[in-house]
């Protein structure tokens, strides 16, 4: 909670439904935004046409138009699941390094968030989750150790949702190491972040195309979730 001369403020939380891609290109990025955020999986965007390609290329798009959006100097925190797509893996922590490539920003963690126990056999979505921070301009460097593999994503709200503790390390990171004052997630599904971002006292933005989804985050509270 900040202070200012009426007493302890709360954080916020903003939900916009808009086309994400549109609204990174009209909206210019707070100077103290930080992005944390899940780019859709090929499975919710089957406008993209049949088979990967399409949708591949404009997953690296999109990643990249995001950290461009970013300030210099603050992070942009990317989560993703890995897939295998009739057979084929999809590794979308590549995906996302080649954005970073294309806009010349630098990685500054890559953490893997476990979804169940090391040595669980499964089957479709892989037991383990990306969590990649990059930074462009200033390199935002840690001054303190973190762990490189969590081993519990946390509660999920829905399917698609980042993992409660895996917010948790985004945002402690967020506030231990830079100068953050609110998280934007482009593509915010039910607000998981921003929930969590709000527990820990960051303000929060989000947007998401879903009007059902937009209803979901605006509500979610994240303080009994991670409590468990
Ligand atoms: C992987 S989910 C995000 C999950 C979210 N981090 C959570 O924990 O609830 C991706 C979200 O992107 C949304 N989406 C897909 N295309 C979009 C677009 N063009 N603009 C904004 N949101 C979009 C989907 O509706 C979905 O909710």
């Amino acid at each position: 909670m900040s202070l200012d001369a009426e007493g302890p403020r709360a954080p916020s939380r903003e939900v916009i439904q808009a086309d994400a891609r549109l609204w990174l290109a009209e909206n210019a990025a707070d100077p103290l935004d930080a992005v944390v955020t899940s780019l859709p999986d090929v499975s919710e965007l089957p406008e993209l046409g049949p088979g990967l390609e399409g949708w591949k290329r404009w997953f690296v798009e999109t990643a990249a138009q995001v950290l461009r959006w970013t300030a210099p100097g603050m992070p942009c925190l990317f989560f993703q699941s890995d897939i295998r797509h009739h057979g084929q893996w999809v590794d979308k922590a590549y995906l996302v390094q080649r954005a970073a490539e294309l806009v010349g920003a630098t990685l500054v963690f890559h953490k893997i968030v476990c979804r169940h126990a090391p040595g669980t056999l499964t089957q479709g979505r892989p037991s383990y989750s990306h969590l990649l921070a990059f930074s462009s301009g200033e390199p935002v460097i840690p001054k303190k150790p973190s762990a490189d593999v969590l081993p519990d994503a946390g509660e999920m709200p829905w399917s698609r949702a980042m993992g409660t503790r895996a917010c948790e390390a985004a945002c402690r990171f967020l506030l231990n190491e830079t100068r953050a004052k609110r998280v934007v997630d482009p593509f915010c599904g039910k607000g998981t972040v921003l929930a969590v971002a709000n527990a820990l006292g960051l303000s929060a933005l989000g947007v998401e195309l879903s009007a059902k989804r937009c209803r979901a985050a605006r509500k979610l509270d994240a303080a009994a979730l991670l409590s468990t």
